[in-house]
């Protein structure tokens, strides 16, 4: 008898286990499951195969996660979740950086729920009314971000339509109709108070938006609730759906779909087919109703009918409850998997049982969490791995942010749910954060941000960000070392695209120098013509007059000859205005083009830059181009001493107040370098003791494609309209003749799409240079930035908004400040090498500056001073402005040439003149 009951118990348990042994997986299983998701996730990004994808990946049109800017007060609705929330959010930005929220839950019935679309956005107004008298603001036209927790078809971030409704809601006509539009016309029914609509957001997205704004490495948004879903920033180009491809993009992965085209069948068992017959939309959101608190309680009541059908449970009795649909809450299972109580629970539900129904009941419940968990790990597994890839990382930490019910109430769901993503996603260190505030946060934030315009213009020049960031700034810092080795050695230095030119200048200023000069000043803004004099009275004291003289864009784009005809005809003017025709001076030339040199006087020209490109000069030596061009007058005579390029000139020129200066650099029209080099590391030149000034030619960083993962659509367009096409493509992102231009095009671009001037543009925006870089320096005045960019856009014609002009000093800054950081990554890879030259600890060194940009930009120095010190952290960096320009300097060298020549020594290229 007793083995006849105990056999009777061992075959029930063996049928129970065996029952829930269909709804364990395996890791096999699971990893299955993740193969599978990634395939669908890739899918649903394709055009090709979108259509036909369970997991369809839709995209969100928010491009970043909060960056503490974002300010203001916002209206939020919170539709679709367990509650229904209005909410007003105020944020505040900068050092007083925090967000209030006041919010009132409000029920909507199932008949409005599953009635006609027109009673559901009424009701949603109604509650909104009630909120506004509530908070006394029915009179403030606030901007409102909408979280809408159903599948929507975004074409921008204020418009959705709606995919299909999921979990309870069933309203009619609504499906394929934008929410927002039913929106606004149910407040134009209401004609009560007015409302701006500025954001429609997924409650995945607000709830990584909300988790962002604390942690900035969040980029995923999981929510495990009533639904489930997950949502995470994947790369422009990998989202076919929308053109572009610079940049990220937040994607609504809708994953509660995944399995809808039969790929996860054989871990389905009959009870998800029941729950799912039994559901609003049999067929869909598979995945959902095996993970979401909405159907797990069904599930279990399912598996609990089951096993009482074949009298395991309940002595074989199928109760009136245990009928009822829905009965058996998620709530309900957090609770009998958190405390000990099954029994008085099964009882409030009206189940009787016994002490061996609530162990199985207990089983079920658990066995059914443990799943869902697992597979949203799985899931979550896939998710993290693809983002990993897409960064070409081994290894990556990220943060998820989670809401959700199901989450937040249920004893072991997060847990095995990490455990999960750890086991089958070894290469990610993934933390989970859990959303405290819900996702009507993250939808004012996204609002915010939108409503200040820079969502719009952060599509189109999200590629521009790359280099707000300092990471960026550093790996560019790490190109360019590489690089500076190349040029150096004689066998790479033909490829090389940084060209590393010996100057023949081999000291800065001993403060010896002396005499009567004239310095020819050619290839910045300007063209000079200066009389230098150095004496010697107790004190070295210069003396400096000068001129400036035109030059025409009909003689520096026409003919070689024509051009030194030019100047040296300026010279002749210059001579007799200064009445030492007669007289045989040093002329000192400061040329500003990569020249490649042989000796101080001797210097080929290698190719024009900037706005240059006379004919016939190109590998012609510039000194016997200018001597003909004088022979040829016969009415002066002038000695040609030196070539100097204008960063030598400017580190000679700041080198004779500063003896430490042994880097100049250019920021003007051009941008360029020079330093203080080993003479042992210089393989072009004979000798190895002592130093010399090298000519990097920095501009043309990148010709061999080395930057092209940060230039933009507008650098290339640049380029491609330039006279120089696929040359100094450094230069033409960071120097003051390309800044206003790259401007500009971003100008017309957003315009274009309708983001700027209601989609004006007239025929001066449309011309190129109209936008010049000194516009940008006006715009970006701290106090009459803004009053600067409407007089600006003004004499262009536009009749900017103040929005508008918020929005285009937007654009400078990010331009200007990507300039500035670019330089400031070029010039730590020359730091970093002078530091490794010198070998001490610490380096102490003085860099000479000059040019256009830097001068006039009203924050430009100061942003490159600070990105400097950052990146190259062992130092002690001190900047000197040249005031006198690179004049003063070429006189230096020209002294010393002088000096040499004077003493019938040569002053070739071996010369040591210093
Ligand atoms: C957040 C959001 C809701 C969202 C919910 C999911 O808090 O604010 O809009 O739908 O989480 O959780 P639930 O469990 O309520 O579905
Ligand atoms: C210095 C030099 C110029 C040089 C210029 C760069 O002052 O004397 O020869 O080319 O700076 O600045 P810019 O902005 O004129 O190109
Ligand atoms: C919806 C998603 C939503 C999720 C969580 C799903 O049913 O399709 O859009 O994010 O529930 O609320
Ligand atoms: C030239 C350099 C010059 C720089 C700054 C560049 O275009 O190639 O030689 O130093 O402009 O003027």
């Amino acid at each position: 008898m007793v083995t006849a009951v105990a056999q009777r118990l061992a075959a029930q348990r063996r049928e129970i286990n065996d029952t829930l042994a269909r709804l364990s997986l395996s890791s096999e299983n699971l990893q299955q499951v993740k193969d599978k998701m990634r395939v669908e996730l890739e899918r649903g990004l394709r055009k090709d195969s979108h259509s036909t994808a369970s997991v369809k990946m839709l995209p969100s049109f928010v491009y970043r996660t909060p960056n503490g800017t974002e300010r203001g007060k916002y209206l939020a609705l919170d539709l679709g979740g367990t509650n229904f929330r209005v909410l007003v959010v105020k944020i505040r930005s900068g050092i007083r950086k925090s967000v209030r929220m006041y919010n009132k839950i409000y029920a909507i019935p199932l008949e409005i729920m599953q009635g006609t679309g027109e009673e559901l956005f009424d009701h949603i107004v109604q509650c909104i009314s009630d909120f506004l008298d509530y908070m006394g603001m029915k009179n403030t036209r606030l901007p409102l971000g909408f979280t809408f927790s159903f599948p929507c078809r975004q074409t921008g971030i204020d418009k959705g339509s709606l995919v299909s409704w999921t979990k309870g809601f069933k309203a009619t006509d609504c499906e394929g109709n934008d929410v927002v539009e039913m929106l606004r016309e149910a407040i134009k029914r209401r004609n009560e108070f007015d409302l701006d609509i500025v954001a429609v957001v997924n409650d995945t997205v607000g709830t990584m938006m909300t988790c962002a704004y604390e942690d900035p490495k969040c980029e995923i948004g999981l929510i495990a609730g009533t639904g489930s879903n997950v949502c995470y920033m994947e790369e422009m180009r990998n989202i076919e759906m929308v053109e572009g491809d610079e940049g990220q993009m937040c994607v609504n992965t809708e994953w509660g779909g995944f399995g809808e085209n039969d790929c996860i069948e054989d871990i389905r068992t009959r009870f998800d087919r029941e729950v799912d017959e039994g559901s609003l939309n049999n067929g869909k959101q598979r995945f959902e109703k095996m993970t979401s608190g909405m159907y797990l309680g069904e599930i279990v009541r399912q598996i609990l009918i089951d096993l009482t059908r074949r009298g395991l449970l309940f002595r074989g009795h199928i109760t009136e409850p245990l009928k009822t649909r829905g009965i058996f809450e998620t709530k309900f299972l957090s609770q009998i998997e958190r405390y000990r109580v099954v029994r008085a629970i099964l009882q409030q539900l009206g189940l009787d049982s016994t002490c061996d129904d609530s162990i199985i009941v207990k089983e079920v419940c658990g066995t059914v969490s443990r799943r869902a968990a697992q597979l949203c790990g799985a899931g979550m597994a896939a998710i993290v791995d693809k983002i990993r890839e897409n960064r070409g990382r081994n290894q990556m930490n990220i943060t998820v942010g989670v809401d959700g019910t199901l989450y937040k109430l249920h004893p072991h769901f997060s847990r095995i749910l990490k455990d999960t993503v750890k086991a089958l996603a070894p290469q990610c260190d993934v933390e989970f954060v859990l959303s405290e505030d819900g996702s009507g946060k993250g939808a004012a934030l996204i609002t915010a941000v939108q409503h200040h315009r820079q969502p719009r213009s952060d599509s189109i020049f999200c590629g521009f960000r790359w280099y707000a960031l300092p990471e960026g700034a550093a790996a560019a810092k790490g190109y360019k070392l590489r690089e500076l080795g190349n040029g150096l050695c004689s066998d790479t230095n033909p490829t090389a695209t940084v060209k590393m030119l010996p100057t023949f200048v081999r000291s800065i200023p001993d403060g010896s120098e002396k005499g009567d000069f004239i310095a020819l000043d050619l290839g910045g803004s300007a063209f000079r013509i200066l009389r230098v004099k150095v004496s010697h009275e107790k004190k070295q004291t210069v003396q400096m007059e000068s001129q400036i003289y035109d030059t025409p864009e009909d003689i520096i784009h026409g003919s070689g000859t024509r051009l030194f005809d030019h100047v040296a005809e300026c010279l002749g003017d210059f001579m007799e205005k200064q009445n030492i025709k007669d007289k045989k001076l040093s002329v000192g030339f400061t040329f500003s083009f990569p020249c490649a040199q042989t000796k101080l006087n001797e210097s080929y020209l290698l190719t024009w830059t900037k706005r240059f490109k006379a004919s016939g000069v190109e590998g012609m030596d510039i000194v016997t181009l200018l001597n003909k061009a004088i022979k040829k007058r016969g009415d002066y005579d002038a000695d040609i001493m030196a070539v100097v390029n204008d960063t030598v000139g400017t580190m000679m020129t700041c080198g004779f107040d500063d003896q430490r200066c042994e880097v100049g650099i250019i920021i003007g029209t051009g941008t360029n370098a020079c330093y203080m080099e080993e003479l042992r590391h210089i393989d072009l030149v004979e000798g190895d003791e002592g130093r010399m000034c090298i000519n990097t030619e920095w501009g043309a960083f990148g010709d061999d494609g080395m930057l092209e993962d940060i230039r933009t659509e507008f650098d290339r367009e640049i380029d491609r309209g330039s006279l120089n096409p696929g040359k100094q493509l450094f230069e033409k992102m960071v120097s003051g003749m390309y800044i206003g231009e790259l401007v500009r095009l971003i100008l017309v671009k957003m315009a274009k799409e309708g983001f700027l001037f209601e989609g004006r543009i007239t025929p001066e925006l449309l011309t190129k240079g109209k936008f010049e870089t000194k516009h940008v320096s006006s715009i970006e005045k701290s106090k009459e930035g803004l009053t600067k960019a409407k007089d600006i856009l003004g004499r262009l014609g536009m009749e900017p908004s103040a929005d508008d002009c918020i929005a285009v000093q937007h654009i400078c800054t990010i331009v200007s400040h990507r300039s500035a950081n670019l330089i400031a990554a070029t010039l730590g890879g020359i730091l970093s090498r002078l530091k490794d030259n010198k070998g001490n600890p610490r380096l102490r060194t003085t860099v000479g500056i000059d040019g256009s940009l830097y001068k006039m930009h009203p924050q430009y120095a100061r942003r490159l001073h600070k990105t400097v010190r950052r990146l190259v952290p062992e130092s002690d960096v001190r900047f000197l402005l040249s005031e006198s320009g690179s004049s003063k300097g070429a006189a230096m060298v020209t002294a010393v040439a002088y000096r040499l020549a004077d003493h019938g020594n040569e002053y070739n290229a071996l010369e040591d003149f210093s």
